[in-house]
């Protein structure tokens, strides 16, 4: 995998986001606690949450009863992202109808010109 960043029109990445069947999310990592910036189709489909129900918000609220998660899964999360490292882990969500399901999820880390955290994405 190239580590140079390719150069493409920035509406093109913005429409392939949004025609993705991957669900796909970006938090603003500048802000305290991540609130959600943008969240694609695909997330609004799979969780039935309208993008407008969830930005700003924090991606925990897909947990319901944190009691219930594999407490495993959420500290390895919690680590990779603190040392901003790419992570997969699964965890029980959520729809918005209650109804319960197993969400892998990847993170990625996106840096600014001089390497500084400033987005984190998640599939
Ligand atoms: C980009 C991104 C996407 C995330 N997506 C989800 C998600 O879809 N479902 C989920 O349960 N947690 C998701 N999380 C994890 C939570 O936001 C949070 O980091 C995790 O619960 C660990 O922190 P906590 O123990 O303070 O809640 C995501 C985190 C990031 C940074």
């Amino acid at each position: 995998m190239s580590n140079s960043t390719p150069t493409v029109d920035v509406a093109l990445l913005s429409a392939g986001f949004h025609a993705s069947i991957l669900s796909t999310v970006v938090v603003d990592a500048r802000t305290e606690d991540h609130p959600l910036i943008y969240v694609n189709p695909a997330f609004e489909q799979l969780t039935g949450y309208a993008a407008a129900d969830v930005l700003g918000r924090n991606c925990r609220f897909l947990q319901g009863d944190r009691n219930q998660q594999d407490q495993t899964q959420r500290r390895n999360l919690r680590e990779a992202i603190a040392a901003e490292q790419p992570v997969t882990v699964v965890l029980r969500n959520h729809r918005r109808d209650g109804t319960p399901f197993l969400c892998e999820l990847t993170l990625r880390f996106v840096q600014d010109a001089s390497g500084t955290l400033t987005h984190i994405l998640g599939f």
